[in-house]
């Protein structure tokens, strides 16, 4: 969602904000603002600008800002449209007061109402706008109490405003009266404080700290801070005062570079033989005695063995991949596996059962749905004084320190290095190995698989990384010739079945994401009950058919489109049957369970293809944000 960087220090704080929003601008880049203490007026000299951070950095082309204390802030535009007038920083009245925040204010109506009773007008439409005019009276109430004008009275002043707030947020505020000063807090949304030396910089994300520091403090839910360049006070909700040690930013979490790539997107892709390479590396181990390989993730899985039904809570992407895991669990490893919207299990989650494994599955590791899902189901079997329906959980992620990580003890790190691009599609990969890892793990424990067929699956995964380098060498080109021919269409149609269905849905919300086509995923037996109205010859039909158990029958559906003059494009081997694709995009033969792995390649490659040929801004796609922190 937004993006918010914060710094206090002898620096010069306007190179350090905007080199920090250009980090975090995968956050949002509806509209972005600075605000810096001017050190040479003791006032707060603001600046914004609608669309892209480039609008802002040109509108302060010359500016000279003197300060070393400021907050910037990348926005993805919730309450209020993507306008000038809502683009963060927002201040108070006199304008001595600046805030930035990423999340949403809920009862920002009923504060908004009672404050314009009292005579304040907004500028915004957006919930934000509340808070710097409440730090105001609650300063100038403070300020009765005798309280001295510096950064405690602003902290006393943010905790009582704070406590009105619902919602989740993370903020930052400046206060020209406390000039060294910068509170920040947060609930529900991440901060993470970097240390410099004599010097703090407070972000929503590791990139827009990693130039300056690489030792960090990321911060727990409901904390506030007073940061000056003197150190930093933390307290907790109860107001007590935190001490704990920082720990080093990995250094997968500091590297953004697009190398020679024209966009993200494309490197992205192109990382994932490496990315199937560290996986294998990290978490495939060779037994020395047996020379057997056994998954080894970096918890005691003792307790996999009482599990008898797994539930899977994600957002997009990753609910995709949770699919694919729930397949394997369910078909390989022969346990009960359900995969859930996250934004639809904390309204409706189903009756408790016992047992029962919860696998949360987020890239970012800040979904706020996929969070607050998580949070409500291990409240739910907290309550519960049986052990049997205790929370039993892992974490699918990214980015280890990030809330996810906190929230879970078992972690499974997918290793897959930072991802810039908005699309997701390394971690996509990632987060697949990391179910076919517990798939394995789980017909081991089980015994629901033999050694052999065990032994076969483990094989497959190690041959993995030159075969996605050969599927990456032979599409490149190819998709981009086909984006050439397709870049116009309108609607795209995806099918796929069994442990590829879910790879249609992928396929086709690539496609959307990036290229703003029409697209749509379907079991493809299930065309025939609807979709099928859809087809005539605009409509292409993009068909997994990898061979097994379905090849036949997605073939059969296939010839169903084709009847209904549909251009045809095969995700498939060079067997007998696909010669009924107007175009193949040949994958190499492989073992049914692996092939999710490698029919995505295509598909990334064609997406990216077809929304790079239409002129669009792959890397940040239009409404779109990395990490979805808002409800
Ligand atoms: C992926 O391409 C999307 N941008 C989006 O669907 C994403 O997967 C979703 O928002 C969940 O994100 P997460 O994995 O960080 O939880």
């Amino acid at each position: 969602m937004c993006g918010i960087v914060a710094v206090t220090g002898y620096k010069k704080a306007l190179p350090i904000l905007i080199n920090g929003l250009e980090k975090l601008e995968y956050r949002g880049y509806d509209s972005s603002g600075i605000a810096i203490i001017n050190s040479e007026t003791n006032s707060i000299t603001c600046n914004k600008a609608e669309g892209k951070l480039k609008n802002l950095i040109s509108n302060l082309n010359d500016q000279n800002i003197p300060g070393t204390v400021g907050i910037g802030h990348t926005r993805w535009a919730t309450h209020g449209k993507p306008e000038l007038k809502n683009a963060h920083p927002h201040t108070d009245s006199a304008g001595t007061i600046a805030v930035v925040q990423n999340g949403i204010i809920e009862n920002f109506q009923d504060l908004k109402n009672k404050l314009e009773k009292e005579g304040i007008s907004f500028n915004s439409d957006t919930d934000t706008e509340v808070i710097p005019h409440l730090i105001e009276r609650e300063l100038n109430t403070l300020s009765k109490l005798n309280l001295e004008n510096n950064g405690s009275t602003l902290l006393v002043a943010v905790r009582n405003v704070i406590s009105d707030l619902e919602g989740s947020y993370a903020l930052a505020v400046l206060w020209a009266e406390a000039p060294t000063s910068l509170v920040v807090a947060r609930r529900q949304a991440p901060l993470i404080i970097g240390l410099g030396e004599g010097e703090f910089i407070c972000a929503s994300d590791t990139p827009a700290i990693a130039n300056f520091t690489n030792i960090i403090l990321p911060m727990e839910d409901e904390e506030i801070a007073l940061l000056t360049p003197l150190g930093i006070e933390i307290y907790d909700s109860n107001n007590e005062r935190q001490y704990r040690n920082p720990v080093s930013l990995k250094v997968s979490e500091q590297i953004m570079d697009k190398m020679n790539f024209k966009h993200y997107m494309l490197k992205e892709i192109y990382d994932q033989p490496g990315t199937a390479k560290n996986w294998l590396e990290n978490y495939l181990i060779k037994n020395l005695e047996n020379g057997q390989y056994q998954i080894k993730y970096p918890f005691d899985t003792k307790f996999l063995k009482s599990i008898e039904r797994i539930e899977i809570i994600a957002c997009g992407t990753s609910k995709h991949a949770a699919m694919v895991g729930s397949f394997l669990l369910e078909q390989f490893a022969g346990i009960p596996a359900n995969v859930f919207y996250a934004s639809e299990f904390r309204y409706s989650p189903p009756p408790l059962l016992p047992n029962t494994l919860t696998i949360g599955v987020t890239q970012s590791g800040e979904t706020a749905d996929t969070i607050a899902a998580l949070d409500m189901e291990i409240k739910r079997r907290s309550s519960i004084d049986d052990k049997k329906f205790k929370p039993n959980l892992i974490a699918i992620t990214n980015r280890k320190e990030s809330s996810i990580g906190r929230q879970i003890p078992n972690i499974i790190d997918i290793c897959a290095g930072i991802e810039v691009g908005v699309a997701a599609t390394k971690t996509f990969f990632a987060q697949l190995l990391s179910f076919y890892g517990l798939a394995i793990k789980f017909a081991h424990i089980k015994c629901s698989r033999s050694s052999n067929e065990i032994d076969k699956l483990i094989t497959e995964l190690l041959k993995l990384p030159p075969i996605i380098e050969d599927l990456l060498e032979k599409h490149n080109k190819s998709s981009e010739k086909l984006a050439h021919d397709f870049f116009n269409i309108k609607d795209v149609i995806f099918l796929g079945r069994g442990i590829n269905y879910p790879i249609a849905l992928e396929g086709a919300l690539k496609l959307k994401e990036i290229s703003y086509i029409h697209a749509a995923g379907y079991p493809a037996g299930e065309m025939k009950h609807g979709p099928i109205a859809l087809l005539d010859k605009k409509v292409p039909v993009i068909s997994i058919a990898s061979s097994g158990e379905v090849f036949d029958k997605v073939i059969s559906n296939a010839q169903e489109a084709k009847a209904r003059n549909s251009y045809l494009i095969g995700i498939a081997p060079e067997i007998n049957g696909t010669e009924i694709f107007d175009y193949l995009m040949q994958i190499p033969s492989s073992n049914e369970w692996i092939s999710p792995l490698l029919n995505i390649i295509p598909l990334q490659l064609l997406s990216y293809h077809i929304a790079a040929h239409r002129g669009l801004d792959v890397d940040q796609p239009r409404n779109l944000a990395k990490s979805v922190t808002v409800e």
